[in-house]
């Protein structure tokens, strides 16, 4: 990936000149009916070949249950890409894609099922021009990826022919812990090499998440303050208005910080405090990542530096809602956080002292996430009867989402003739600095899955590292306290205020 090559392949990602487009190919989804294929990733199917970003030989493979035909397969893709695309419905987009669609009946365990998958394969081959090249879409329960990948390799369905490739693209949660999430990886790890195998973490392949870099390594100016010296804390948070909704059998036993804290949150922690990578490849950007994982470092306290909560029944945004375990299929008795709150240190020269507190929850204020930096105060103001020493703490805020930017709080003074100094702040918005809009994160993340490029994927030793940070917490909650409630609405438990408190800081309501 990292040597230069004298001539432009077109679907080399290494050459800015050109579109990053992906190769004649196929791509296999297992778990077609479900939501998020449903609602990202045919979507983001169709929006990239309007976009013109998949090859006209592309082709998508349907694998589910279902007594469906192709023409059944075909008005369930039609219908979910007029429900939920990013770009408007194309007819002749849609007659490209629709042509190469195929529909594979059985269910996972079914082994005919996947001879009938190796023969669609061949013959995609051979009429649609795939050249070999298949990618196979796990959006599936991980409990299925043995019997899927095993199934996948007794039919040589991962065998790749000279320089054709095939790749296997699996969605979270890899794991529920460390060893269950070593486990999965070595099933996959039989079938496919780990080069070849693309680990979802949709934050990665939203653009603020990426703007992440460009701030910190494109500039001059925020690096030489992104140290101990300089930065008070770091707040990083995923908030939610919705609750479970219909996903009770995903989330119960899972939980706040399995779900978003092990993968997102902690993502974002590292792309945040990480050094600047040597290039822009997979393997500089994991390894800078993978230092930061490896300098995380929990307070010993648990009882005192995290939170965990549960939303109660009560109102939001004028309407009534069910709490947390009155959820259709969530037990009474279920101890499942829908809150989780952790602090954090990383024990490197850059950062250390520093915490950094992640939170994320459902059911809370507002739907955001974002990443604050806060600095220290300055150490000595000259000016009599300012207010500065209530305020003036400048904040450095990536706002991910949504309304996509950043913000800087500094002080500024109060026009009039005395000096006094008040916070206020500076904004870039990318819808107002870009006439371009932002790619839904998976529009992204299956084309490069598809091209090969895989900086944004997280690696296997990465998930380890996430899970050895969590684990402790995990097993202290389940051990210990029972989730606190907390109010629709609001912004999580009392515990998670305190947590701040005893530091003597509070969180930011964004
Ligand atoms: C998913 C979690 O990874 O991210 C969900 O499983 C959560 O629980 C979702 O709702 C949020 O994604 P986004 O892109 O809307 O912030």
């Amino acid at each position: 990936m990292e040597s230069e090559s004298p001539t432009p392949d077109l679907h080399d990602p290494r050459d800015r000149r050109l579109p990053h487009m992906a190769p004649p190919c196929g791509l296999v989804l297992f778990g077609i009916t479900g939501d998020l294929a449903r609602k990202k990733l045919l979507p983001a199917i169709y929006d990239l070949t309007n976009r013109g970003l998949l090859s006209p030989a592309f082709a998508l493979t349907g694998f589910a249950r279902r007594d469906w035909d192709r023409e059944d397969f075909e008005e369930f893709v039609r219908s979910s890409i007029e429900n939920y695309s990013r770009t408007d419905f194309n007819e002749r987009t849609w007659q490209q894609l629709a042509s190469g669609l195929r529909f594979v009946s059985g269910s996972f365990d079914d082994p005919d099922a996947y001879k009938r998958l190796a023969e669609t394969v061949a013959e995609l081959d051979q009429s649609r021009g795939t050249g070999g090249n298949h990618a196979f879409y796990l959006s599936i329960p991980p409990r299925w990826f043995p019997v899927v990948c095993q199934n996948l390799a007794d039919n040589g369905l991962n065998q790749r022919e000279g320089n054709a490739w095939r790749r296997v693209i699996i969605e979270k949660p890899f794991g529920q812990d460390l060893a269950s999430a070593r486990e999965l990886s070595d099933v996959v790890g039989k079938a496919f090499d780990e080069s070849d195998v693309f680990r979802i973490d949709h934050y990665l392949g939203k653009e603020t998440v990426q703007n992440i870099l460009a701030i910190r390594f494109a500039n001059t100016m925020f690096e030489p303050l992104w140290k101990a010296n300089y930065v008070d804390h770091v707040q990083i948070t995923m908030a939610e208005e919705i609750g479970i909704g219909t996903r009770a059998g995903y989330y119960d036993g899972i939980g706040a910080a399995r779900d978003v804290i092990q993968n997102h949150l902690l993502q974002l922690l590292a792309l945040t405090a990480m050094e600047e990578p040597v290039r822009f490849t997979p393997e500089s950007l994991r390894a800078e990542k993978e230092k930061i994982l490896s300098a995380l470092r929990l307070p010993e306290d648990l009882a005192s530096t995290t939170a965990h909560g549960q939303y109660a029944a009560g109102w939001q945004g004028g309407a009534e809602v069910k709490g947390f375990l009155d959820e259709d299929g969530i037990p009474a008795e279920s101890h499942t956080e829908t809150y989780a709150a952790l602090k954090l240190f990383v024990d490197t020269r850059r950062w250390a002292g520093v915490p950094f507190y992640l939170r994320t929850g459902k059911r809370l204020g507002k739907r955001v996430t974002e990443i604050a930096v806060v600095f220290k105060r300055a150490a000595h103001v000259p000016f009599e009867n300012s207010d500065v020493a209530e305020s003036g703490q400048n904040v450095l805020v990536i706002r991910v989402q949504p309304d996509e930017g950043m913000t800087i709080k500094f002080g500024a003074k109060v026009p009039g003739t005395e000096m006094q100094v008040r916070d206020v702040t500076m904004d870039f918005n990318y819808g107002h600095a870009f006439t371009e809009d932002s790619p839904e994160a998976y529009e992204r993340l299956i084309l490069d899955a598809l091209v090969g490029s895989a900086p944004l994927f997280p690696h296997q030793r990465e998930v380890e590292l996430s899970w050895q940070i969590l684990d402790p917490v995990l097993r202290y909650w389940a051990e210990r306290s029972a989730p606190e409630p907390y109010k629709p609405g609001s912004w999580g438990p009392d515990s998670a205020h305190d947590m701040l408190a005893r530091d003597g800081r509070t969180w930011r309501i964004p």
